[in-house]
């Protein structure tokens, strides 16, 4: 799906990678791109316009479908993690994270479908993560979460072909504020976006943005995911 002249949306575009991808999509060239964010006045970006999104909020993801109507590009990128761990982390951050990163994903692509079924066109972008693919302490309900997020790419596009794009997103740690309590190597933001969008325009359809995730994707048939302690 090309940018240029598209109408976009990108969800959690208030900061972090979803600010990146609501700059670079307005860099290459896209008509319109609404930035959702909770709080629709956290959004500083200019060029874009501005609307109130929580995702786990149905209502609110219907009414931002309304207001976007027919989008081309739809940038699933709202996500959290608590860090909780899968057998004695508190329960109530691990059904946040799939509240958040699954069924808040899965609203938005049900309200924004219909237009694009419509037109026979569009492309979603749905961000999960390596952690989809291994184990690692304290991020294991939102590996699950995110491998949730994963499996309802491949399965949305077999349910949206033909016509209408479903890319799947994987990353690594990278520099945002998601991250900015652990030591550990991070890609860099902006070049992050840049490489998901070139893969987001060439049509691939399981996004690997970076070599942990390239690493990954090569491990699945190993025992045991290659980075997994
Ligand atoms: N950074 C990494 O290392 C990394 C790696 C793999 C995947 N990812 C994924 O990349 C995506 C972007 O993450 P990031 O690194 O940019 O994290 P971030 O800096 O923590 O930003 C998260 C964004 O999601 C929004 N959000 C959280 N809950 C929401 C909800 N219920 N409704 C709407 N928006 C909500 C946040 O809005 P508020 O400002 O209102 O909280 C914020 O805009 C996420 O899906 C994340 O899981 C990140």
């Amino acid at each position: 799906m090309k940018v240029d002249n598209s109408v976009a949306i990108v969800t959690g575009a208030n900061r972090g990678l979803g600010r990146q991808f609501a700059a670079q999509l307005l860099d290459r060239g896209a008509a319109k791109v609404y930035a959702a964010a909770r709080r629709p006045e956290s959004i500083d970006l200019p060029g874009v316009e501005a609307i109130g999104l929580d995702v786990t909020e149905p209502d609110q993801v219907d009414a931002a479908a309304r207001t976007v109507g027919a989008a081309d590009i739809v940038i699933n990128n709202a996500g959290f993690s608590s860090f909780a761990r899968l057998v004695d982390g508190d329960m109530d951050d691990i059904r946040r994270e799939i509240d958040v990163n699954y069924f808040g994903a899965l609203h938005v692509v049900r309200a924004f479908a219909p237009a694009m079924r419509e037109r026979g066109r569009g492309a979603f972008l749905n961000v999960s993560s390596v952690m989809a693919w291994l184990g690692y302490e304290h991020s294991n309900s939102y590996g699950a979460s995110k491998a949730a997020n994963w499996a309802m790419s491949n399965g949305l596009r077999e349910e949206l072909a033909p016509g209408i794009q479903v890319s799947s997103l994987l990353l690594g740690s990278t520099d945002t504020d998601m991250m900015k309590g652990i030591d550990a190597p991070k890609n860099r933001p902006d070049v992050l976006v840049s490489t998901a969008l070139d893969q987001f325009e060439d049509g691939v359809v399981e996004i690997l943005a970076d070599e942990a995730a390239r690493a990954l994707k090569a491990g699945l048939s190993d025992d045991r995911g290659r980075f997994a302690k």
